[in-house]
């Protein structure tokens, strides 16, 4: 059984002012809160027991919104990422939750057209390895983007200013349990951040990394723009559930 967790970290500060009284994570799109899209993708996909780390701010209005995940049919549990230390981080505070499972990672402002149930439990068969989910995107520079050498991802490279292609890597992610030795001894980069680019290559590297490419569309809601389009989108594709 593979466990959850949503990364609901960080300032929103590309919000700003609105994120200045509320989290970026509460604000709408269609006709509900962004995190609940994460929580669902993970529902659906089979995932019962679902970790939320909450950034510092407003953590009272996760509880208060969410709950103990009754409403979405699963099992919820909450920590702070108290300070923004990065993807990578957030997900080492999973450790003990992880109880030695596989995990997967999603974060908090990602919405996902497709559903994952038949790429999860590929996965859950596994011994050991990762997976992550691409999209094909117009403005790779924004994200993770794979770099392919022989059809093959040779890496990963984090916000590249001349991208090697359009195969962004999104924000979501599946881990054997070795993940919480890799970010354990993760050294932090030039943005002072645990970067999840530097784990995904540790899997790459070792030849164990699966991609899944996303077919219908993908988005992170984190920018005003980004907001706009979510909320453009998911109208258009009346993905409401
Ligand atoms: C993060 C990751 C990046 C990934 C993106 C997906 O970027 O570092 O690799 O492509 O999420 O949303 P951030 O949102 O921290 O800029």
């Amino acid at each position: 059984m593979i466990k959850g967790v949503v990364l609901a970290g960080g300032k929103g500060t590309r919000l700003w002012p609105v994120t200045k009284v509320t989290g970026k994570h509460f604000l709408p799109v269609g006709d509900k809160p962004i995190i609940y899209y994460p929580i669902l993708t993970l529902k659906k996909a089979g995932v019962k027991d679902i970790l939320v780390v909450c950034g510092p701010e407003h953590t009272d209005q996760y509880v208060k919104l969410l709950g103990s995940g009754e409403e979405f049919g699963v099992n919820l549990y909450y920590t702070i990422q108290v300070e923004p230390k990065g993807i990578a981080h957030g997900l080492g505070l999973a450790k003990s939750f992880s109880d030695g499972k596989k995990v997967a990672l999603i974060l908090g402002d990602n919405i996902f057209g497709d559903e994952f149930s038949k790429d999860f439990s590929n996965f859950d068969k596994k011994n050991s390895g990762a997976a992550v989910v691409l999209k094909r995107v117009p403005d790779p520079q924004r994200f993770g983007v794979a770099k392919f050498k022989n059809k093959k991802v040779e890496r990963v490279i984090e916000k590249p200013k001349n991208p090697p292609s359009d195969w962004a890597v999104t924000g979501l992610y599946l881990y054997d349990n070795r993940v919480f030795n890799i970010i354990d001894n993760l050294k932090p980069s030039d943005r002072g951040e645990y970067e999840i680019t530097d784990v995904n290559n540790w899997y790459i590297r070792e030849g164990s990394m699966d991609f899944i490419k996303a077919k219908k569309y993908w988005i992170d809601a984190g920018t005003f723009e980004s907001l706009h389009q979510a909320n453009l989108l998911v109208r258009k594709n009346r993905n409401f559930k």
